[in-house]
């Protein structure tokens, strides 16, 4: 069986899915933020609906490892650390731990980034050690080195990596 990494776009009858990973996401950040779990045992996550009502900006991706689900990606048009509405956003993104350190979040990123050409933003918080790791080695090679790294006075804490995708820099002629 091919263990091959790919994107799946998630339709809403992948809403239960996404909702149950997410739920282990932010338990996972829950390590470095303070999130409070709900009465009910839940973590929740209300914009997920909004990746199918509003599906001009916002593109739910499931990671698949051959059939199995290996994690999401979620990605918004605009960036809440830009003003500029054309930029995409890694909203959320996440592998599951078993398949961790096996490259399936870099075989991600590359086809999220190959398949939505533009300029992107990649938000992370110096907290999240092994996340600022995993993006700026990720962003490093899908680049080659072509990238900016730079805080925002507005979004303490918080490390914005950011780089035109390969399809978009041909395309102009130029580069991030
Ligand atoms: C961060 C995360 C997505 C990485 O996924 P992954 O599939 O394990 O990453 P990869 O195997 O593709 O790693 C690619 C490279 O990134 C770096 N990297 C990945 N995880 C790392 C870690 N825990 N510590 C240090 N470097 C790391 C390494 O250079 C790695 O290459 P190597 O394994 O050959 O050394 C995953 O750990 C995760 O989902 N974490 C919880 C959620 C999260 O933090 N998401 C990001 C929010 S900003």
């Amino acid at each position: 069986m091919s263990e091959a990494v790919h994107l799946q776009r998630a339709t809403p009858d992948a809403a239960p899915l996404l909702r149950n990973l997410l739920e282990l996401y932010v338990h996972d950040l829950s390590a470095i933020f303070p999130v409070e779990i709900g009465p009910d045992g839940r973590f929740g996550y209300e914009r997920l609906a909004l990746y199918w009502s509003e599906p001009a900006t916002r593109h739910a991706f499931v990671i698949r490892r051959g059939e199995r689900v290996a994690g999401f990606a979620l990605a918004t048009r605009g960036s809440p650390a830009t003003d500029d509405p054309a930029d995409l956003d890694v909203a959320e993104f996440f592998v599951l731990r078993a398949h961790r350190r096996a490259g399936v979040g870099r075989d991600a990123a590359f086809a999220l980034w190959d398949g939505m050409p533009g300029r992107w933003i990649v938000r992370v918080s110096e907290a999240n050690r092994a996340g600022l790791a995993f993006w700026r080695e990720v962003v490093r090679a899908y680049t080659s080195g072509r990238f900016g790294e730079s805080a925002r006075p507005a979004l303490p804490g918080w490390r914005i990596l950011s780089f035109t995708t390969r399809a978009a820099a041909a395309r102009s002629g130029g580069d991030a």
